[in-house]
């Protein structure tokens, strides 16, 4: 042990643990379906776009993001003025929870949910306030309860990682009624593409208190290219571009982003989703006429509650190489390609955990 003293405040700062990836040297064909990537490489404009960029790689990036904020405007109609973009919207959560919170101001969030907000609220100095789910899905009422005078974030998964359950609308802006106005609802729709009827950008007008935090990692296939935004009130956008480092985007990804946002590549992203959805549907039948208990998913990956067992289900599905991710009391797959689906009911043990 050396002498340095790590700040108190990081106390309980947990590491991110990332999906498993392929060992070093691995030769077979894996299915990786741990981290909830899309199973296609970039489209090519998006490569070719990203190849002329690295021309300029002497050159900062424009600092403000005018160009790259702009298109992302165009994409969800709303104005550039209220939106922040930074490398992966894991760095915008954490900003967000840094703009808004105190020494000791509590974050609220669910369990189990993505572990990052937990990391979010220590690294900021803030009490972790950790909600169970309900039924796998967020428990909006003892949400609502755990909200004292020293709370200023709640954040709502949606759809949540990892039980792939998703609010309506409608459900939300019940729950929205109910939450104080100095208490910002950050919702995390990294996954809302792959659901219907979730749109967290019509609940921004009139809920002032709303941040709506998204990314291009998931139903845009880029998670390598690090791009997330949030969208919400100007100034809180404003104090969040502030809080990242200067230039935290890279100008190839920036030049990636940006032909991602063509329309023709947001039509192509389309149709890989709406494939994945169907994949979702195929896979989600197929493991239940198997007899394995799957929670109804809204995003790209289902979630299979098998409690204990978990961790060794995962290392047999790793065994016969397929990658799936256990968290949470389960084992969260990714949905992927048909093949990836093969694979995986190959792999899966004959064994059922439906206690029914
Ligand atoms: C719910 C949720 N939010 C945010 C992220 C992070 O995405 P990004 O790649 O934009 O940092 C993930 C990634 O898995 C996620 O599951």
């Amino acid at each position: 042990m050396g002498s340095l003293r790590i700040a108190h405040r990081l106390e309980g700062l947990p590491p991110y643990v990332p999906g498993r990836r392929p060992e070093r040297g691995e030769t077979r064909r894996q299915a990786r379906l741990a981290s909830n990537e899309v199973p296609w490489p970039p489209q090519a404009a998006i490569v070719d776009a990203m190849r002329a960029a690295l021309d300029d790689a002497h050159r900062y990036p424009d600092m403000q993001y005018t160009e790259l904020r702009g298109a992302i405007a165009a994409h969800v109609g709303r104005p550039a003025g209220g939106i922040a973009v930074a490398n992966g919207s894991t760095a915008l959560l954490r900003d967000i929870v840094g703009v808004l919170v105190e020494a000791d101001s509590e974050v609220i969030f669910a369990e189990p949910s993505f572990p990052y907000y937990r990391t979010a609220a220590i690294a900021n100095s803030a009490v972790p306030v950790a909600v169970p789910l309900l039924s796998h899905a967020h428990d909006l009422d003892a949400m609502r309860d755990a909200i004292t005078a020293r709370t200023r974030v709640v954040v709502i998964c949606n759809p949540n990682n990892p039980t792939g359950t998703a609010y309506t609308n409608a459900e939300l802006k019940d729950f929205l009624a109910r939450i104080p106005e100095d208490v910002a609802v950050v919702l995390d729709e990294a996954y809302v593409e792959f659901a219907t009827d979730v749109d967290g950008l019509e609940l921004l007008d009139g809920h002032p208190n709303v941040i709506v935090v998204r990314t291009l990692s998931k139903a845009h296939g880029l998670a390598g290219l690090r791009i997330g935004y949030a969208i919400g009130d100007g100034e809180v956008m404003s104090y969040v571009s502030r809080m990242g480092v200067p230039f935290r985007i890279d100008g190839v990804a920036v030049a990636g982003a940006l032909a991602a946002l063509q329309p023709e590549q947001v039509a192509e992203s389309g149709r890989r989703v709406a494939s994945i959805v169907a994949e979702r549907a195929l896979l989600t039948a197929a493991l239940r006429s198997r007899g394995w208990n799957v929670v109804e998913s809204a995003a790209n990956f289902v979630f299979l509650p098998l409690g204990e067992s978990a961790a060794a289900v995962a290392r047999e599905c790793a065994a016969k190489g397929v990658l799936v991710r256990p968290i949470g009391g389960g084992i969260r797959v990714t949905v992927g390609s048909p093949e990836d689906t093969e694979h995986l009911l190959d792999a899966l043990p004959v064994f059922s955990n439906d206690p029914r």
